[in-house]
């Protein structure tokens, strides 16, 4: 029986790692062990709860402000016992932060097999978004399983020099979760607050955007709020207090923005598909986005996730007060420019992308 390890620690990856848990652990050619960092804390046990997963190992090795040196460190030392006494077959990571790249740089000093989900991501800056650009590459260095999400990302592989043997299109599992999240019958008394007013859906996390730029996007959407009076904004804020610090300072009390703490999985997908436009600096929500047809302006200088710009839901806005501002307002007024980003389109796969994992594992 193969033993397969699936080890994540932050929200996005959960959420994009629990369907495929669950898929595996339905087959019985595998012995599928989890093992969670604990990266992230409070906003990691809500995934796990929505999948009703529970983890064979958690590291815990979250701190308050923690810098990447906590967290890189913290992993290779609380992970190699547990790969070194488990023996998994192969490990999965996700995506591109530093509980993916320690885990990543501990299997391979340990000779142990790794297959990335969600590879082939790039921008073509190694800063930025950092350091999820170089975590992302460094994971691609040592992977045997590529699973990327679009032809796209198979591509940025090619290009680099990996084997085409290695690489899977197989879309991306974020959808797969979406279909398990989004009910039509769904409502929320936030939801009721926002009634007749056109509702605006905020995040904001990048570490890069940390300080000025968060404080430019901060400003930029409260002049907004100011300037109409039909709009109300919600915001699930981070927990890191560095974000929570900038957002209370500039937003305050304002009674058209409801500062929330963050939403588990099931209400947030439901909160983007009632939305009338969205504000970020997420990479996950840019992939969720263009399923749900929502418009998202995102504040960052340049995404990996180009298939969202291509489908016409996202638009680049940067993180200067002045920019973001102007496109704010334009999508606001300008219905034919709203309309044009509001259609639904899916570049990111048919929801089985898990499923499609699972085969290819068996198989190989
Ligand atoms: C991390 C990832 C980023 C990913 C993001 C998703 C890295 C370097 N960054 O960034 O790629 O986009 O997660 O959200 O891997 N905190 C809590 N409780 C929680 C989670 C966080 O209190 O449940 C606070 C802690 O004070 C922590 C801080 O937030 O120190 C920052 O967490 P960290 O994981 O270092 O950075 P993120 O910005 O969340
Ligand atoms: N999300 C959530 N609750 C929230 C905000 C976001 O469940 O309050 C989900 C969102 O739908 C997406 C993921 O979290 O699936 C994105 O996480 P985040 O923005 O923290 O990280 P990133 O995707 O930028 O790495």
């Amino acid at each position: 029986m193969k033993k397969i390890m699936l080890v994540f620690g932050t929200r996005p990856e959960a959420i994009k790692m629990c369907p495929l848990v669950n898929e595996l652990k339905k087959r019985d050619c595998f012995d599928i062990k989890v093992c969670v960092t604990g990266q992230h804390k409070e906003m990691l046990q809500q995934v796990l709860e929505v999948f009703s997963i529970i983890p064979d190992f958690n590291l815990e090795i979250m701190k308050e402000k923690q810098t990447l040196f906590d967290v890189t460190t913290n992993i290779l030392d609380g992970i190699r016992p547990v790969l070194e006494d488990c023996k998994p077959d192969i490990v999965l990571v996700h995506g591109d932060t530093t509980t993916t790249f320690a885990t990543s740089l501990a299997c391979f000093y340990l000779g142990i097999k790794i297959g990335h989900v969600e590879a082939g991501l790039r921008t073509s800056n190694i800063y930025s978004p950092f350091p999820e650009e170089y975590n992302r590459r460094a994971v691609s260095l040592v992977s045997s399983y590529n699973f990327a999400p679009t032809e796209l990302s198979k591509n940025n592989l090619l290009k680099e020099g990996y084997s085409s043997a290695s690489i899977y299109v197989v879309g991306n599992t974020a959808i797969d979760a979406l279909k398990t999240t989004i009910s039509p019958d769904y409502s929320h008394p936030i939801l009721e607050w926002g009634e007749g007013s056109k509702l605006i859906l905020i995040t904001a996390h990048r570490r890069e955007n940390l300080g000025i730029p968060m404080e430019n996007m901060f400003k930029a959407i409260k002049r907004v709020l100011d300037e109409h009076k039909d709009v109300r904004a919600v915001y699930p804020i981070h927990m890191n207090p560095i974000v929570r610090d900038v957002a209370t300072k500039i937003f305050g009390d304002d009674e058209r923005m409801k500062m929330i703490e963050p939403l588990d999985v099931i209400d947030f997908h439901n909160f983007m598909k009632k939305s009338y436009l969205i504000l970020t600096d997420s990479g996950g929500i840019q992939e969720e986005a263009p399923s749900l047809g929502k418009p998202v302006l995102v504040m960052r200088d340049m995404t990996e996730r180009p298939e969202g710009i291509e489908a016409g839901t996202l638009k680049i806005v940067g993180t200067s007060e002045k920019k973001i501002y102007e496109e704010f307002s334009n999508l606001l007024l300008n219905k034919i420019e709203y309309n044009r980003m509001s259609h639904a389109s899916n570049p990111y796969g048919d929801g089985f992308a898990s499923k499609r994992i699972a085969d290819i594992l068996e198989k190989n």
